[in-house]
């Protein structure tokens, strides 16, 4: 396997692409972007009270900071920014240049295989059943500490996919060539086994 080689993942919220990103990154040797974080971090700044579309536009790689931004109300600031279309434009720049690597790169996100990197060699829609996503999550955000109830974040979850398929702009939904692979009886070892047959599939 030689030559540049670019992966976008896209899917809905905890249908494990992160998982299987960074897992595939490290088995290829290709560095990765989970492009959540930007749209989460100027969620951050939002709350904080700043303008979103001038937090994007003046937003830094080292804001990007996984444990910070990992919480629910995040979660939900960077949906609502992530419907304008001056806050993607903002953010686009950045994404399509760490997609253009040497060598190449995996992105994780909603857009990736659409709209910043529609020439990936490989696109993969990672979904799972809103219940199994918000299962996953639950666990997750409580091992964090946070007070949250199982019908509260499928609640939220299913609220975020709702925002992220119906806006106008960059919406979720899978590009016509991605490789489609559920997870929801699927365990992180089965998943990651997917993804690198599907890539192995594309790639040759
Ligand atoms: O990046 P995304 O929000 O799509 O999901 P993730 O952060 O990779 O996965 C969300 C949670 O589900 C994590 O705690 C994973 O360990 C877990 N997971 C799982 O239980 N089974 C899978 N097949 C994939 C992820
Ligand atoms: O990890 P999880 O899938 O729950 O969320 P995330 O990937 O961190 O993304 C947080 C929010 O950012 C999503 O709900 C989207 O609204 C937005 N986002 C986006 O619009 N486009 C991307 N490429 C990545 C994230």
């Amino acid at each position: 396997m030689t030559g540049a080689f670019t992966i976008a993942i896209d899917g809905p919220a905890a249908a494990g692409k992160g998982t299987i990103s960074r897992a595939v990154a490290e088995r290829l040797g290709l560095p990765h972007l989970d492009t959540g974080l930007l749209y989460r971090a100027v969620g951050a700044r939002v709350i904080g009270g700043q303008d979103p579309v001038a937090a994007a536009r003046t937003l830094d790689a080292s804001e990007l900071n996984e444990a910070a931004l990992r919480t629910g109300p995040v979660a939900e600031a960077a949906s609502r920014v992530a419907v304008m279309a001056e806050v993607r434009d903002a953010l686009t720049e950045f994404q399509r240049a760490f997609a253009r690597r040497p060598g190449g790169a995996v992105l994780d996100g909603r857009d990736i295989g659409t709209v910043i990197c529609p020439e990936a060699e490989v696109k993969l829609y990672v979904t799972a059943s809103p219940e199994c996503r918000a299962e996953r999550r639950f666990l997750e955000l409580r091992a964090r500490g946070a007070e949250v109830t199982e019908e509260g974040v499928l609640a939220d979850v299913r609220a975020r996919d709702q925002r992220d398929s119906a806006r106008a702009v960059a919406p979720l939904k899978p590009a016509e060539d991605a490789v489609r692979i559920d997870t929801t009886a699927l365990g992180i070892d089965e998943a990651i086994e997917a993804a690198m047959a599907a890539i192995a599939s594309r790639w040759g």
